[in-house]
């Protein structure tokens, strides 16, 4: 196999609770780039799943009447169905409660031990169940858990403890050597601060849990939920020997919201480091979404739910306003009205409205038949060079994560086909006889350049550059010419295939 492998990955998501933006937007992220980069020929892997145990889960279960695994089991076809819904692309769903990551769990942590990094302690401090993390009293802010504000619970147990802190040099040497080991550079650089301000050894088993993996040497204790859920990266290829795992690993990125980067920008590659296996390349920890400028939890009531907003407002469109409307890595703000005006302005006006006229005209003025055109106009060359300029600025963008630079990129092509609609005006030439080889050549490169434009959203919205490719009259097995991104691959003679507008015009609607 000669094919540059790509290995992405977004957090496996806790089974409390129900799947909501948040959780989409991560991994609506993983797929448009893992999209992108099957388009450009890599063996991609493309990894999502569930972290299932944990004290988190244990009292969600309590609440409801029922056993852990019940409730995992309802909540994972929560999120299944979220993502088959949402067309995520995903070639494996790891759930922690399987036995394949058991073992290997069980595993690690007994090779840990073995090595010396893994010793028995004790812990006295704080536990923030939420979030599942172990605070010190000076690490808390006002009592509160720093990360989500929420009580915490005092406890004192033996435990186990990872020696972290024998880590602190190698994992500064790693930072120092890989530059882009961390994005965005800001969270990067905070996390070295971090660092070199000092790590300390953390506990990883539980005394008083029960939901979890049990420490292989000391059955009385489970090991603690963030070190199972870690290990799903490489248990999910089959760590110890397996292909999957020499072919794959190190992920090329783990997708994160940045709340849990000191996990998998610290322990993790601390972790992996004792094992001897070497770090994912890179972590790259996006920004929080609030909703109408509320944090989006289900205690405060408004957590909403993504399957209801693609029945209202569509698929690719949701899609699209989630990596278009706020850069990566910043947080964003989710409204309704910002929605339907992305919906409304860029993808009907701009995008919708370009193919609708342009298939009139074909329709109209050539029978429904793509002309063959020579090329003679400036106006109709600069939107090759420009075709040609779009590619190179979306493959830095996407490299780089920048989703929404990636979408501006194409809607300013979109917005430079639709000045060569306005200039070359087709309705008037189209009234002159003599002007038929410069109408053949305009037509001939609108369908050529909503083509290419098709291509370029296919990450992001891949149910509708499906559509634009069948009313363009691309047959969905005509690879050779769908996967050109370069010039010309339209062969003039094809019949076009309108069809009803690809983004209807929605309204807000008050039911939400
Ligand atoms: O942390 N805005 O799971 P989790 C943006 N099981 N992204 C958000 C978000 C928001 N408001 N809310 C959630 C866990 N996310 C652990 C992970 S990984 C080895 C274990 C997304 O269910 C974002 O990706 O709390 C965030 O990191 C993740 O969901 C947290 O999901
Ligand atoms: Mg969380």
């Amino acid at each position: 196999m000669d094919k540059k492998k790509f290995y992405v990955t977004t957090p496996i998501y806790y089974v409390n609770d129900a799947p909501h933006i948040g959780h989409s937007y991560t991994t609506i992220a993983a797929d448009t780039l893992a999209r992108y980069k099957r388009m450009r020929d890599y063996d991609v892997f493309f990894l999502t799943g569930t972290d299932e145990h944990g004290q988190k889960i244990e009292k969600a279960a309590q609440a409801n009447n029922e056993n852990p695994i019940e409730l995992a089991d309802r909540m994972v076809e929560r999120f299944k169905n979220l993502w088959k819904i949402l067309g995520i692309s995903n070639d494996d769903f790891i759930r922690t409660t399987e036995n394949r990551h058991v073992k290997q769990v069980e595993n690690v942590f007994n090779e840990m031990y073995e090595n010396g990094d893994i010793y028995l302690g004790e812990y006295e401090g704080w536990y923030c169940i939420p979030c599942e993390s172990f605070w010190t009293s000076s690490q808390l802010s006002s009592g509160l858990c720093p990360e989500c504000r929420r009580s915490v619970e005092k406890i004192r147990e033996k435990n186990y403890f990872f020696k972290l802190s024998k880590y602190q040099d190698v994992l500064l040497e790693y930072f120092e050597k890989h530059p882009d080991f961390i994005r965005p550079e800001s969270r990067r650089n905070e996390l070295h601060r971090r660092i070199v301000g000092g790590i300390d050894d953390i506990s990883v088993s539980r005394a008083a849990v029960e939901w979890g993996i049990h420490v292989p040497m000391d059955k009385k204790h489970t090991i603690y939920v963030w070190v199972d859920a870690l290990f799903n990266y490489i248990t999910a290829l089959g760590y110890h020997d397996s292909e999957r795992l020499k072919r794959y690993w190190p992920a090329n990125v783990h997708i994160i919201g940045k709340e849990i980067l000191w996990f998998h920008g610290v322990v993790w590659p601390a972790m992996l480091m004792s094992l001897g296996i070497e770090a994912p390349y890179q972590i790259y920890a996006h920004g929080w979404w609030t909703l109408e400028g509320q944090k989006i939890s289900k205690s405060l009531g408004n957590a909403i739910d993504p399957v209801k907003i693609t029945d209202t407002y569509g698929i690719d469109t949701y899609r699209y306003f989630l990596l278009r409307e706020v850069p990566f890595g910043l947080d964003g703000n989710f409204s309704y009205d910002a929605l339907v005006n992305r919906i409304n302005c860029d993808l009907g006006n701009d995008l919708g409205n370009l193919l609708h006229r342009t298939l009139t005209m074909i329709e109209k003025y050539r029978d429904g038949i793509v002309p063959e055109a020579e090329r003679i106009s400036t106006e109709g060359n600069e939107l090759i060079e420009r075709s040609k300029m779009l590619n190179d600025e979306v493959e830095l963008a996407m490299n780089n994560l920048q989703f929404s630079k990636a979408l501006e990129a194409i809607w300013d092509y979109i917005g430079l086909v639709n000045k060569y609609v306005e200039i070359s005006k087709p309705w008037v030439l189209a009234k002159e006889v003599s002007a038929g080889e410069k109408l053949n050549e305009v037509l001939y490169n609108l369908v050529e350049s909503i083509r290419i434009i098709s291509l370029f959203i296919l990450p992001f919205m891949p149910n509708t550059s499906d559509e634009i490719q069948k009313q363009l009259g691309l047959s969905s097995d005509d690879n050779s010419v769908k996967n050109k991104i370069t010039w010309g691959g339209t062969k003039p003679g094809t019949r076009v295939c309108k069809g009803n507008p690809v983004f209807p015009r929605v309204e807000y609607s008050t039911s939400n």
